[in-house]
């Protein structure tokens, strides 16, 4: 006997959920889950349904295993200093933006481009300390612009690390979708900022199956009618030694995104002048670790980080050093547990 799947609408959903966990799942809390790739969408806008059985697995794993599992840490003071307090090879993930040097001191005091590297030192130091062999860490950083001309400090911070025992392994770029509008005498609008990844060994975990992309509607076109060569290796003529086969392609609908990253700067908190967005720490989180890892972010600033680690189930210690931006985290992460149920 075949047993056919059961599609329950977003309405129908959030009742069965309702009724099989006995806490109230609304019809946000579903989308919620769609949108975040818990349990799959079927059908289209205005027609979107889940399978029954895909809801039925999810609570039966968060009961399970990550509601009593999971853990949210935030810690007041200096990371200079906690630091300290956290176990050697514990992290799997750093992913941080720390003040840059000199800017939006009237918030939270900044330092200045000459210091900057001297500042950061000891905290990479600490870094190093307790990431895992197999972490990474990510340095969302960009240099800002003095006497007309890019300061060099991220650049000897990059050398000066790798004294320090880092690999610097990879340079993702933060393509700012939205970047503010405006125009110089002498450059133009600023769209992106560094992302850095640094290492401790060159084998670290990576799971880049996670973060695929949409293959994009070029493939419908290009791969209709392939020629001869389309369906063998084609070596690039200039001898670079790169080829490519564009048969490979055919029946793919996802493929591997490049080092730029491409996301807009908006992000729903106001209430810290440089949080960053969620997509950004959580496209990390998907490429470096796996539920029930441990990411830590040492100026974690609004606590996007550690709210975005929650919600995907993975472990997270955040240190901030101004006492409202902590009570602000405490706020944000208990609301996203409430987001799931
Ligand atoms: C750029 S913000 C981080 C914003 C964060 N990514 C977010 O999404 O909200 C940097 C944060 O580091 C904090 N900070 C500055 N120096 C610190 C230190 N030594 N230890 C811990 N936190 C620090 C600042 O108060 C600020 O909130």
């Amino acid at each position: 006997m075949t047993i056919t799947p059961k599609l329950l609408t977003i309405k129908q959903a959030s009742e069965w959920a309702t009724n099989y966990i006995g806490k109230n799942v609304t019809t946000s809390n579903i989308a919620y889950l769609i949108q975040y790739g818990l349990v799959r969408k079927i059908g289209e806008n205005g027609n979107t349904q889940v399978l029954q059985e895909e809801l039925e697995e999810y609570y039966d794993r968060y009961f399970t295993t990550n509601e009593s599992k999971i853990k949210t840490e935030i810690i007041l003071g200096d990371c200079k200093d906690e630091l300290k307090n956290i176990a050697d090879n514990s992290v799997d993930l750093i992913v941080t933006s720390p003040p840059y040097a000199d800017q939006r001191k009237k918030t939270y005091g900044g330092i200045t481009p000459e210091r900057y590297v001297e500042w950061f030192l000891p905290i990479s130091k600490e870094l190093l300390r307790v990431l895992k062999p197999a972490g990474t860490f990510i340095l969302n950083i960009k240099e800002k612009v003095v006497d007309g001309e890019r300061s060099t400090y991220v650049m000897e911070l990059i050398l000066e690390m790798r004294q320090q025992g880092w690999l610097w392994t990879e340079e993702f770029i933060w393509h700012k979708k939205n970047c503010y509008p405006g125009k110089w005498a002498n450059r133009f609008r600023d769209a992106w900022e560094r992302l850095l990844q640094f290492n401790k060994s060159r084998k670290f975990n990576m799971y880049q199956d996670a973060v695929k992309i949409p293959i994009g509607d070029w493939a419908n076109g290009r791969l209709k009618n392939l020629s001869e060569t389309d369906k063998i290796r084609d070596n690039a003529k200039n001898g670079s030694g790169f080829g490519k086969n564009i048969s490979n392609w055919i029946g793919k609908e996802t493929v591997y995104p490049t080092n730029v990253v491409h996301l807009s700067t908006e992000c729903n908190n106001k209430n810290h002048s440089a949080a960053f967005p969620d997509s950004l720490p959580e496209w990390f989180i998907k490429l470096f670790t796996q539920e029930n890892d441990t990411v830590l972010d040492p100026f974690a600033g609004s606590g996007t980080t550690l709210k975005v680690a929650k919600r995907m189930y993975r472990n997270s210690v955040g240190i901030e050093i101004l006492p409202e931006y902590v009570e602000l985290i405490k706020a944000i992460t208990k609301e996203e547990q409430l987001n799931i149920f």
